[in-house]
C-alpha cells in the first residue's frame, strides 16, 4: 500500500512563476494515491490554468471565497478540516506575509486561518525578496507558530539571478509530504538531550557561566517531539518556554547535569548533547559572599566531567550526537572531536563568523558521521533543528 493512499492533501497555489511546478506535484501525488484538492489564489491563475490542475487532480479547483455553488458542496471551513496536510507551493512573499498577520482576504488565506491541520509552505521568490528582513521576520513568526517551511533552494532563478528563493522540486516536496504524513517517524523512540549553559558557583551569589541561550537545544527538543519521540530535556538556566510535549528537568551545574543524564541514559535510544557545559568548576565554593578586600583574587578551577564522552563510552550507548563550536578548520577539528569522544554524529559550527552561533537566532552546521557528512546552510534555528533531526533519524535507523 502506498504511504499516501487515501491521504488528503490540500495544495494551495499562489501567484509565482514556480506555479507551473504545481502541475507535476499534483501528478506525483495522485500517482501515489493521495487525494488532492487544489485551491488557487486569484494571482495564481496568471501562471497556470485551473483547468490543468483540475484535470490532473480529478477535482474541481477552488478559487473564490464567495462562490455559492462551491460553498454549498464543501464550505471553506470544511475544506480546511478535510485535509490531512495543507501545502502551499509555491508560497509567494505576498501570501507568506498575509499568513503571518492572519489575513483572511481570499479563500486560501481564510482556510489556512481556520485550519487545525499542519500547514507547510514551499516559498518561491526572487532572492532579494526572500532575504528581505520583512520576509525573514514573517517566516520566523510562522515557524514559531509551527508552520513548516520547506526550502527554498539555492540556485538559478526565473529572473536570471542566482541565490536562495527557488521552490523545491516536486519530487523533493513529495518526499517531505510522505515524511510528514507518516505517523511520527520517531514514534516511541526515547530521546534525551542536554540544552543551555551551566552555571558554576563561586560563592552564594556569583557564578562562572557562558553565553549559550539554549535556543538550539530547545528547537531540537521541539523538532524531536514533532516527530513523535518521547523527549526529556536536561536544561541549564535559560529564559525559554518548554516546548510542547517535552519533559524538562532543570539543573544548574555540570555535575547536576551529569547526574540528571546518568540516571536516565539507560532508558534512552538517542542522546544529544547540545548544552554548553562549563569545562571547569570552582574547586570549593565559598560559603559566604566573597568580599572585595584583596587587590588580586585567584579562582582555582577543576575539570568538569565530560558528559557526552561518558555516555558514548557506555557499553550499551544510545545513538549519540554531540556539538562542536570551532573558530577555524571546522570540519577537520569536529571530526577529530567526533573520534576522540567516540560519538556517532557531530554537528559543528563556526563561532567566529559574523552570523550564527551563540545568542543568535540563526546558525549553520557541518554535520559529520562515520564515512559521511552534510552541510546545513545558514537558517533560523527552528528550521535547522528540523533538518538536523531528519539527518539524525536517517543515521539512527541505519545503525538500528
Ligand atoms: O569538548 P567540547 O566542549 O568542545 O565538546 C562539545 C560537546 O561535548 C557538546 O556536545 C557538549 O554538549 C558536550 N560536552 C559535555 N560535557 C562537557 C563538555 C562538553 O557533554 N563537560
Amino acid at each position: 500500500m502506498s504511504l499516501l493512499e487515501k491521504k488528503r492533501v490540500l495544495l494551495g497555489v499562489t501567484g509565482g512563476i514556480a506555479a507551473y511546478k504545481a502541475a507535476e506535484l499534483v501528478r506525483l501525488l495522485t500517482r501515489a494515491k493521495a487525494e488532492v484538492q487544489v485551491v488557487m489564489t486569484p494571482a495564481a491563475s496568471n501562471f497556470i490554468t485551473p483547468l490543468t490542475l483540475q484535470a490532473l487532480s480529478g477535482r474541481s479547483v477552488r478559487q473564490k471565497m464567495f462562490d455559492t455553488e462551491q460553498e454549498a458542496v464543501m464550505g471553506h471551513i470544511d475544506l480546511a478540516r478535510w485535509a490531512d496536510l495543507i501545502l502551499v507551493a509555491p508560497a509567494s512573499a505576498d501570501f507568506i506575509s498575509r499568513l503571518a498577520v492572519g489575513m483572511a482576504n481570499d479563500l486560501l488565506a481564510t482556510l489556512c486561518l481556520a485550519a487545525t491541520t499542519p500547514i507547510a509552505l514551499a516559498p518561491a521568490m526572487n532572492r532579494e525578496m526572500w532575504q528581505n528582513p520583512a520576509t525573514q521576520a514573517n517566516i520566523q513568526t510562522l515557524c514559531h507558530r509551527g508552520t513548516k517551511i520547506w526550502g527554498p533552494a539555492d540556485g538559478e532563478q526565473a529572473c536570471g539571478e542566482i541565490g536562495p528563493g527557488r521552490m523545491l522540486e516536486p519530487d523533493e516536496l513529495l518526499e517531505q509530504i510522505k515524511h510528514n504524513l507518516s505517523p511520527g517517524v520517531l514514534h516511541g523512540v526515547r530521546v534525551l538531550l542536554t540544552a543551555g549553559p551551566t552555571r558554576e558557583p563561586i560563592d552564594p551569589v556569583r557564578y562562572v557561566g557562558n553565553r549559550s541561550s539554549g535556543r538550539m537545544g530547545y528547537a531540537l527538543a521541539s523538532a524531536f517531539a514533532a516527530e513523535g519521540a518521547l523527549v526529556t530535556m536536561i536544561s541549564g538556566p535559560v529564559s525559554l518556554d518548554t516546548p510542547e510535549g517535552v519533559q524538562r528537568v532543570d539543573v544548574e551545574t555540570a555535575v547536576e547535569m551529569e547526574h540528571a543524564v546518568g540516571s536516565r541514559v539507560e532508558q534512552c535510544d538517542i542522546f544529544v548533547a547540545c548544552a554548553a557545559v562549563a569545562d571547569y568548576r570552582c574547586d570549593g565554593v565559598a560559603k559566604q559572599k566573597i568580599k572585595k578586600l584583596q587587590e588580586r583574587l585567584e579562582l582555582r578551577l577543576i575539570r568538569n566531567p565530560d558528559i557526552l564522552r561518558q555516555v558514548a563510552a557506555n557499553e550499551a550507548a544510545p545513538f549519540t550526537v554531540g556539538f562542536a563550536a570551532e573558530t577555524e578548520r571546522v570540519a577537520e577539528q569536529a571530526e577529530q572531536k567526533r573520534r576522540a569522544k567516540g560519538v556517532d554524529m557531530i554537528a559543528a559550527n563556526l563561532v567566529a563568523g559574523e552570523r550564527g552561533g551563540f545568542e543568535s537566532d540563526e546558525n549553520a552546521l557541518t554535520v559529520l558521521w562515520e564515512g559521511g557528512g552534510s552541510e546545513l546552510p545558514m537558517m533560523d534555528k527552528q528550521r535547522l533543528a528540523q533538518s538536523l533531526v531528519a539527518l539524525i533519524i536517517s543515521k539512527y535507523h541505519e545503525k538500528d
